[in-house]
């Protein structure tokens, strides 16, 4: 039963990385989204509103990506919910910086880094 059990959840595993590597979200993708969101937060704590204000709209446009991946997908209503919460995140802190709002953007920007762990938690393979 134990070896059953094993076995049953290799194949799993398996079965879950070729899908992965079928319609896998792209890693560059999530590469640049890590590069940016580090930029970003750094931009913001130096009050820079015009560099703030490029990695939060290519964040948006990175996140409406991850939203698309996941739509297609299907069966993954979380993470749709996640990337669609962070690209709103992302375009209020064009609107926060555009204001001077330095403690929204950066609270807003909080709540972005804190949504790429949620979403890694259930949806990114080892
Ligand atoms: C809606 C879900 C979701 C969100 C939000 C998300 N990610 Fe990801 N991320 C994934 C998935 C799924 C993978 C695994 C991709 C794979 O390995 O096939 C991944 C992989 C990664 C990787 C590894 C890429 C590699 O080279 O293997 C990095 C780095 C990363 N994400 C950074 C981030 C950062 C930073 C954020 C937030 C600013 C973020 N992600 C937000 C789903 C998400």
């Amino acid at each position: 039963m134990r070896k059953l059990i094993l076995f049953l959840g290799t194949c799993a595993a398996l079965v879950a990385g070729i899908s992965w590597a079928d319609v896998g979200i792209s890693t560059d993708l999530m590469q640049s989204i890590e590069d940016t969101n580090k930029s970003l937060s750094s931009n913001i704590s130096l009050n820079d509103v015009k560099a703030s204000t490029a990695d939060a709209n290519e964040l948006t446009d990175m996140f409406a990506q991850v939203e698309t991946f996941f739509v297609q997908k299907g069966d993954a209503p979380d993470a749709v919910d996640l990337a669609k919460k962070s690209k709103e995140l992302t375009m209020d802190i064009v609107n926060y910086m555009a204001a001077k709002n330095y403690e929204a953007a950066t609270n807003a920007a909080t709540t972005v880094s804190r949504n790429c762990r949620t979403c890694h938690t259930f949806y990114k393979k080892e």
